[in-house]
């Protein structure tokens, strides 16, 4: 099938091949074609340009954009959205005083989750998982990661790890799955986390590795779950089965997860809500992506990453949604570009280039998503009728999506 779409208002983020990540001053241009067309032939982007040189192109279906913008679709680099149940009493606790670690204490939390999804059978947690993946889709998500973490034993991040592979295979749409190790203690080992880790090492990662579930691994760096030591030994024990680095660091507390992750080479550093001078200079001229994810600072009522200091010193940032059943119940990628330039200072161009082409380096995706390119992934955003890009982000909260398109389909 073959798709043209005509007199596009703004086509954003044209782009040649070989830009894989956008840093410092340069996250401010964006850049674009006015009175533009897109050719799309199965599911690649064949060509594009000036609505004067489209010449005699035809295809089998013309979408004509007068009025509109089109974009690369999100890539959401930050996602754990095969989970089971839902946690709207936490939320409603901390409505009433308590805070997410009261919570935590409590035994609610990621250990609430994890209880639900034990007692799951794989295919409900498929369904609920396909219902929410296919939500994020109609959004504008034309590629996401995907992390397990809510079984905390080898059965059930298996369980989840299936699931991401079927999401995989019966959607048309790039989904990178991680395996997140360590996520939290479970009560088994309350007073005995080293215990656990020795687990994970020993038996839980090879057996993960062996299953060929996942491409990366994640942990959870945080006072009260799993410290630099712990964290440090999961990377290796990681690197030894070919799973690369992804890590949730400085949300709550800073104290060295980010030079941590830089000297395992992480694909990425996620949440970074906690930024000390040196987390950001041990960044420089690493290959580390950091990943913002205010969504959830959002919902907790927490600060948000320091996107000025991180972008003013010339590193690049992504975004991500981090949808979940605890800090992030959304998958929403318009609210989180809206809640960045909202809350973060980020430029609408700063704001678009973080969550398409970062977010795509964010998952090692760069090289066929995140850019309007000829060659890669015909994944598209549509909008309705609008002014300008700017509009997006400050119509905060409305759907201004009209069509999105995936790997040359289009999303219904
Ligand atoms: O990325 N921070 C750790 N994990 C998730 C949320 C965990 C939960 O409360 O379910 C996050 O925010
Ligand atoms: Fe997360």
């Amino acid at each position: 099938m073959s798709i043209l779409i005509t007199n596009i208002k703004q086509l954003l983020q044209t782009r040649t091949r070989g830009i894989y990540k956008i840093s410092g001053s340069e996250m401010k241009t964006l850049p674009y074609l006015e009175n533009a067309y897109l050719l799309i032939e199965h599911d690649t982007i064949v060509e594009y340009g000036s609505m004067k040189n489209i010449g005699g192109i035809i295809a089998e279906k013309t979408i004509d954009a007068t009025g509109k913008i089109v974009l690369p679709a999100w890539c959401d680099s930050h996602t754990h959205l095969v989970y089971a149940g839902h946690r709207e009493q936490e939320f409603v606790d901390r409505i009433n005083g308590l805070t997410y670690e009261d919570i935590a204490n409590k035994g609610g939390g990621i250990l609430n989750s994890a209880e639900i999804l034990a007692q799951t059978s794989e295919d409900d947690l498929y369904e609920q998982s396909v219902k929410r993946l296919h939500e994020v889709m109609k959004m504008g998500t034309g590629a996401i990661e995907i992390k397990s973490g809510y079984g905390l034993t080898l059965e059930s991040e298996l369980k989840i790890l299936r699931v991401i592979k079927r999401l995989k295979h019966d959607f048309n749409i790039l989904v990178r799955p991680t395996f997140l190790a360590a996520h939290a203690v479970p009560k088994k080992y309350k007073n005995n986390k080293t215990a656990y880790v020795d687990e994970l090492i020993n038996t839980t990662i090879p057996e993960i590795a062996k299953a060929q579930l996942a491409k990366y691994i994640d942990v959870y760096c945080e006072d009260g779950y799993f410290s630099l030591e712990d964290t440090d030994r999961i990377l290796e024990a990681g690197k030894a089965h070919n799973l690369v680095p992804k890590l949730h660091v400085n949300q709550f507390n800073a104290f060295g997860g980010v030079a941590l992750g830089v000297k395992h080479n992480a694909r990425s550093v996620d949440h970074l809500e906690v930024m000390r001078p040196e987390d950001v200079n041990v960044l420089q001229g690493s290959d580390t992506m950091p990943v913002a994810l205010p969504a959830c600072s959002f919902f907790l009522g927490l600060p948000y990453t320091p996107a000025r200091t991180i972008i003013d010193s010339g590193l690049p940032l992504a975004l991500a949604s981090d949808y979940n059943p605890g800090t992030t119940p959304s998958g929403n990628m318009n609210f989180v570009v809206s809640t960045a330039c909202i809350k973060m200072k980020m430029t609408p161009e700063e704001a678009i280039n973080a969550a398409t082409i970062n977010g795509a380096y964010a998952m090692g995706a760069h090289k066929m998503f995140g850019s309007i390119t000829r060659g890669k992934k015909a994944n598209v955003i549509i909008t309705e009728d609008i002014p300008n890009y700017s509009y997006l982000p400050y119509a905060f909260g409305n759907n201004s999506i009209n069509t999105v398109i995936i790997n040359g389909i289009i999303v219904e």
